[in-house]
């Protein structure tokens, strides 16, 4: 639906070369807690990149990553990110894992992915409904904000709080105070999209959680 063919296998080859990195990172204790430990082959199932796409003018966007901002192994927000240009740098590596998502730091550690509630709500919707808040995905050492859990479905990544999902929808928002910046907003209602936002779905073909 949003790539054509070459495109594909462009984005298969970068998750296959994730992969490998994830079977070479596959050594420090925390990590295995988090992938059951007894995984012969040495490797966390479904391990990859994730990459960011968007349903408008999807040529006009290009190939684009969930990506954090700042230093590796500093709690941060994700937010997205081109590869195009010369400080293009490796993105970071994600894999879910009883319903939740998890960022391989380096070898002996994993980060949480967390979803903030900002408690702004959407500026495109009547204040009054408290469902149009604004939540922020982040990564930190520790386990914190909106409880929820996280899916695959096919290639695409869904998040559902309470029963309620966000049927794969995200958005890429410019960051106000700094434009260059394109942050993640999660909203779980369908709502017009908030301003200086576009619609975007986070895909990954590495594989999928292993069926348990
Ligand atoms: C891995 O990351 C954690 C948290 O950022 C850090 O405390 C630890 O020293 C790092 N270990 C290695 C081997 O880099
Ligand atoms: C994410 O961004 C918000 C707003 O700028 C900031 O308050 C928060 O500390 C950031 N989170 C992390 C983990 O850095
Ligand atoms: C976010 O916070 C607002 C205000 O406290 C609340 O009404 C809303 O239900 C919260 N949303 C989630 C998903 O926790």
């Amino acid at each position: 639906m949003f790539a054509s063919g070459s495109l594909k296998i462009l984005l298969l080859a970068f998750g296959l070369f994730s992969m490998a990195n994830a079977i070479a990172l596959y050594e420090g204790a925390l990590i295995s807690d988090y992938t059951g430990g007894a995984n012969e082959a040495g490797m966390i199932p479904g391990a990859g990149w994730i990459t960011v796409m968007t349903p408008e003018n999807p040529s006009r966007w290009g190939i684009k990553y969930l990506s954090a901002l700042g230093v590796r192994g500093n709690p941060t927000n994700l937010t997205i990110r081109s590869n195009a240009g010369p400080r293009f740098t490796e993105p970071p590596v994600f894999f879910i894992k009883n319903e939740q998502l998890y960022q391989l730091n380096n070898q002996s550690s994993v980060f949480h992915v967390n979803v903030m509630n900002t408690t702004e709500l959407s500026n495109s919707r009547d204040p009054a409904d408290a469902q149009s808040h604004k939540l922020r995905m982040e990564i930190t050492p520790q386990k914190r904000g909106v409880r929820g859990v996280w899916k695959w479905k096919g290639t695409m990544l869904h998040f559902e709080h309470g029963g309620i999902s966000n049927r794969g929808v995200f958005y890429g928002c410019q960051e106000e105070i700094a434009p260059t910046i394109t942050s993640l907003e999660i909203y779980l209602t369908s709502i017009p999209t908030p301003k200086f936002c576009q619609i975007v779905t986070l895909h990954s073909w590495v594989g999928r959680e292993r069926p348990e």
